[in-house]
């Protein structure tokens, strides 16, 4: 039998988050929409991950299927999403409620959605306190003050009273963080968490997160389709194409040694890197229709090495060394 020592030196090896195969599906008038058709990926503790991607490509949907979150007509097909060991996908609404919002939290893409308008937003800091953490009102009215503090709020006390809209962009999305820390979560999600502030204020945001993740050593899921962003922030990255990961590795690998053709298009594709302006090509070709993706490597279309095999067979998430997985049949080796 394992000791308790053991127990938990093991416990503390597993990855927080353990994304096997998922699949989701939106069950749609016009037809079956296969948003995620198979994405695997883990998150270690402390450790902020980025999905990136196209518009379109899964990774909203990948994250909502994380939480569980997925609506009509939208249904997770199969897969597991183990957090902690345990699969979320088999908890009920009840035993999930306990886990959203205190262990697991998430920043959603829309930003006017984020806040309700006609509350303060002490009180909604103050009630995820009161919900999971069993506090009074007066003992979460203190933390929420005190996680205001934390996320750059000057004035915190009495700006506990006000409404979302008397603050800017950049405050109102820390006021957003406030909420999502609150309770100190072991994952946060953050979907496009800078995609509607000003540039300067992404960078505040971005460096917020930061300090939050090595304070709380949280868990982080950074999607975004910035690929500086994800340079400067992440640890390891995932890259999706047409509801599949289609490369996975740490994030100077994939900046250094990007093998998956698609991967190697977005990385040309972006100016900021130093790479010489007459090969500054977009990627030919548009994302798949994903009612009727194309047959095999869903990327084989816009593929410049896509053989006959690429169309018929879909290539599986492959290691190819230390940390990095490859889904594709003609991987590419040479400089970028
Ligand atoms: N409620 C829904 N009903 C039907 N289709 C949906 C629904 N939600 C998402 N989809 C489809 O699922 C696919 C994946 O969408 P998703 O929102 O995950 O993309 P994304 O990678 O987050 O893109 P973006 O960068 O634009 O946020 C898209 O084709 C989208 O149209
Ligand atoms: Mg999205």
């Amino acid at each position: 039998m394992l000791s308790m020592e053991a127990t938990t030196q093991k416990s503390e090896k597993e990855p927080l988050l353990k994304v096997e195969h998922l699949k989701t599906y939106f069950f749609t008038e016009v037809g079956v929409v296969k948003a995620v058709e198979d994405v695997s990926f883990h998150v270690n503790r402390g450790e902020i991950i980025g999905l990136c991607g196209e518009s379109g490509c899964g990774k909203s949907v990948s994250a909502l299927s994380v939480m569980k979150l997925v609506r009509i007509p939208g249904k997770i097909m199969s897969g597991k999403v183990l957090f902690k060991g345990q699969n979320l996908l088999e908890l009920d609404e009840n035993e999930l409620n306990k886990i959203r919002g205190k262990e697991i939290t998430m920043i959603f893409q829309d930003p006017s959605a984020a806040l309700d308008p006609i509350r303060t937003v002490g009180e909604q800091i103050a009630e995820v306190a009161m919900l999971h953490l069993g506090l009074d009102e007066e003992e979460a009215k203190e933390l929420a003050i005190e996680t205001m503090k934390s996320v750059g709020i000057p004035e915190a006390e009495k700006r506990f009273n006000d409404y979302p809209f008397t603050f800017s962009g950049g405050m109102k999305q820390r006021i957003v963080i406030a909420r999502a820390i609150v309770c100190k979560p072991s994952l946060l999600i953050a979907d496009e968490p800078t995609t509607a502030l000003d540039v300067t204020i992404q960078a505040q945001i971005l460096e917020l997160l930061q300090e939050m993740r090595r304070k709380y050593n949280m868990g982080m899921i950074l999607i975004t389709h910035n690929l500086g962003v994800v340079a400067e922030n992440c640890d390891r990255v995932y890259i999706m194409y047409g509801g599949y990961i289609v490369e996975g590795a740490k994030t100077e690998t994939i900046f250094q040694e990007p093998r998956h053709p698609y991967t190697r298009s977005l990385l040309k594709a972006i100016p900021m890197l130093g790479v010489k302006k007459d090969r500054l090509d977009i990627i030919p070709g548009s994302v798949p229709d994903l009612i009727d993706p194309p047959t095999g490597c869903r990327f084989h279309p816009r593929c410049a090495f896509a053989t006959e095999r690429c169309m018929k067979e879909v290539p599986k998430l492959e290691k190819i060394d230390d940390d990095h997985y490859v889904a594709c049949f003609h991987p590419q080796y040479d400089p970028l």
